[in-house]
């Protein structure tokens, strides 16, 4: 589908640094599946630049941006409208020019889920506890996301246990329980999905530290690590015949809403994309 005047339709991403950002390979793709005349370039702005870029879109012809580190949680004044999910998860990852008003928008708990269940499918909120490891930004996505489908128990574990505290405290929610990071293998007992959400097991990253004898055979475990793609805490999960799923449909998934947003059509994610966009990583 091509926009009626022929213009073409200009995105990217925008984070200092960006240079590894495998979004521009994921977009271009789309574009040339579907022909699309439209751009989706990546864009190095430095944080105290964000505001005025933001506001240069118009002259600029830009109409759609993703948000990376560390943009993703300073955009909010510069924002005309913050859609509640975006407000939850306290981050934009997604920001759309519409009638001269910027929207922000995130997307990143529906990637988390919408990887979750194409790739678990016997996985429910029905399925029992959920185990969180880690209290960042990505944790906060999967908090929401999760919540919102209707679990009945996170038990959120992190190195720092203030930072998990704080974040039980903004959602204010009894399913919420906050554990500590040292009991975090016995912890996993009767959970029906871990998912860690720390950069342990990234690249250059120690591994996650955790025995999981105490978690239930059927138990789905999540990693949203996604280079490697299978991370020593999938290997092990593997290894003892838990199902498991990586990172890299998050990043796929989260993508395709805002493509439909700026495009105005909802690219698919398949096995083809994946390995179009695993080939963008430099080991
Ligand atoms: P993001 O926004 O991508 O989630 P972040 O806010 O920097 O990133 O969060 C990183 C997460 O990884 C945090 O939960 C962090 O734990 P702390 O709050 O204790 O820092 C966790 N993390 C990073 N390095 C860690 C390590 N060596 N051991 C345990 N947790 C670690």
């Amino acid at each position: 589908m091509t926009d009626t005047n022929q213009k073409i339709i200009k995105t990217g991403v925008v984070g200092w640094p960006i240079s590894h950002s495998l979004s521009p390979r994921l977009h271009g793709f789309w574009l040339k599946k579907y022909g699309i005349s439209g751009d989706y370039q990546a864009y190095a702005v430095q944080p105290e630049d964000l505001g005025e870029f933001l506001k240069k879109m118009p002259e600029q012809g830009i109409s759609g941006l993703n948000l990376t580190v560390p943009h993703k949680e300073i955009v909010f004044p510069f924002l005309d409208d913050v859609d509640e999910t975006a407000r939850r998860i306290g981050a934009v990852n997604v920001v759309s020019l519409r009638d001269g008003r910027l929207h922000g928008t995130n997307t990143d708990g529906y990637g988390f889920l919408t990887n979750l269940k194409d790739n678990a499918p016997a996985w429910s909120a029905a399925s029992g506890p959920v185990v969180v490891i880690g209290a960042g930004g990505a944790a906060r996505a999967a908090i929401v996301s999760l919540l919102d489908e209707g679990v009945s128990e996170i038990r959120l574990i992190n190195r720092t246990r203030t930072r998990a505290d704080q974040l039980a405290e903004v959602f204010d929610d009894p399913r919420l329980v906050v554990c500590d990071w040292e009991k975090r293998s016995a912890n996993l007992s009767g959970a029906a999905l871990l998912v860690n959400t720390t950069i342990l097991g990234m690249k250059g990253q120690p591994p996650l530290d955790i025995d999981l004898m105490a978690l239930p055979p059927s138990a789905v475990v999540y990693d949203i690590v996604y280079n490697p793609l299978e991370t020593d805490l999938l290997q092990a999960a593997r290894a003892r015949g838990n199902p498991v799923v990586d990172g890299l449909g998050m990043l796929l998934y989260q993508a395709a809403p805002a493509f439909e947003a700026w495009f105005g059509q909802r690219p698919e994610v398949d096995k083809i994309l994946r390995d179009h966009v695993l080939e963008g990583f430099n080991g």
